[in-house]
């Protein structure tokens, strides 16, 4: 076992780190506020491969492997959690997704310029009434012969403005359950595809949210991913891979707020001494350094096992599990070792912790992964 990073590694993550602090860092706070990303940053993170880090650079990607992939997104979402999960659905949902199922006029057409960045992708699973319950997909596709007529609503769906591609999940055949869904390939512009308006979120309020409306779209039959029926399955072997990606998400925001909080502690000065001195702060700031390594542990096992071509179901629903619990709880104690500065903008450390919360929730709920652990331990 060796818990050495090579130097590629290295290299990658300082990239990575460096483009956080140069690029992402100037206007972080003013992007939260007026709920922008500009089109000039996606480009540059499309320049840096961060948008197809693990895709075949035969298909414009970088072809590295899960590990690197988990340090980039630490990185970046350690200063800015909008653009990490714009990063981490194009990355693990949609060239994933694309790359591993999707047939070869499909990749040619679509996922390298993915990769690239030259476009984004969303993924299109949740509904108003299929959330957690994925499998109640009330988005119909009918067969209609040479194309599928789709109908329905798509809610909370990520990059769902700025893509221009988007992997759509509909029911085809609802007397087959979850062996009748099917994913599709659709591009903005489609007649009868119309994007609401950006959702006013509570975190990540830089990666736009969006509400999509099917009424009769016409999709072409070359555009389904895979054979008949594998619509679900596409989704929950896809999610696999994308819980890792949020999972090293939740671990840059703990690590974002933690390493702010120890900066600050050491700066700030209390009853005649720095306050880390005093053991309240000390013994909050040994309980964040703890935590955050065992998630980090978890979030590069999970990589790992990717890597290996390991089952990392599990392993990236325990990362997820954890590292987004660790993000809550320890983004709020930074916020406390902030005291009254915390609770402003200026500090960073609020803005994380209100980041942090939607890692408990999207790409499966933490109950979600408990039932997937659990289902998985009891199987074994
Ligand atoms: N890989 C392959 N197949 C899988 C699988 C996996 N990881 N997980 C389940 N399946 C298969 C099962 O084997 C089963 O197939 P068979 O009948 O042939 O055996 C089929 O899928 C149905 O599985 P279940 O019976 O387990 O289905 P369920 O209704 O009990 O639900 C669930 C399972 C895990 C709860 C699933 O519904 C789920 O993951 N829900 C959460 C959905 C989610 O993560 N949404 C996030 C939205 S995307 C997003 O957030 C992106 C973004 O914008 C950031």
């Amino acid at each position: 076992m060796d818990f050495n990073l090579t130097e590629e590694h290295i290299m990658i993550r300082d990239a990575a780190r460096d483009f956080a602090q140069t690029e992402l860092l100037p206007g972080v706070i003013e992007r939260d506020n007026a709920q922008t990303f500009p089109e000039s940053l996606v480009r540059k993170m499309g320049e840096l491969g961060f948008l197809g880090v693990m895709v075949d650079p035969k298909y414009g990607g970088s072809g590295m492997d899960a590990i690197s992939y988990v340090l980039i997104m630490e990185e970046l979402s350690k200063i800015d959690a909008s653009a990490s999960v714009m990063v981490s659905v194009n990355n693990s949902l949609v060239c994933y997704g694309l790359e591993s199922y999707a047939n070869e006029a499909q990749k040619e057409k679509y996922l390298t310029k993915l990769a690239k960045g030259e476009i984004i992708g969303a993924f299109c699973l949740s509904e108003p009434e299929a959330g957690s319950d994925a499998t109640s997909q009330k988005t119909t596709a009918i067969d209609m012969g040479d194309h599928y007529l789709l109908n329905g609503t798509k809610n909370w769906i990520t990059n769902g403005g700025r893509a221009g591609v988007y992997l759509v999940i509909a029911q085809t055949d609802k007397d087959k359950g979850h062996k009748g869904i099917n994913a599709f390939i659709l591009e903005k512009g489609m007649p009868g595809f119309d994007i609401g308006p950006k959702e006013d979120k509570l975190g990540i309020r830089g990666s736009d949210t969006h509400t999509l409306q099917f009424n009769d779209v016409k999709v072409p039959k070359e555009n389904r991913i895979g054979e008949d029926g594998f619509g679900f399955k596409f989704a929950m072997k896809t999610l696999s891979g994308g819980r890792i990606g949020i999972a090293a998400q939740a671990l840059g925001i703990a690590a974002g707020a933690y390493e702010l909080a120890l900066k600050y502690s050491k700066e700030r000065k209390a009853f005649g001494t720095e306050i880390c001195n005093h053991q309240a702060i000390a013994f909050k700031l040994a309980d964040m350094a703890t935590e955050i390594e065992a998630a980090r542990m978890l979030v590069m096992k999970a990589a790992w096992d990717k890597d290996q071509g390991n089952n990392y179901d599990m392993s990236s629903a325990m990362a997820k599990l954890y590292a987004s619990q660790v993000a809550m709880t320890h983004t709020v104690e930074a916020v406390q070792i902030h005291g009254g500065n915390g609770f402003v903008k200026d500090y960073h450390v609020e803005r994380l912790m209100r980041d942090a919360k939607i890692t408990q929730i999207y790409e499966g709920t933490s109950e979600i992964q408990k039932i997937v652990i659990s289902r998985g331990i009891i199987k074994g």
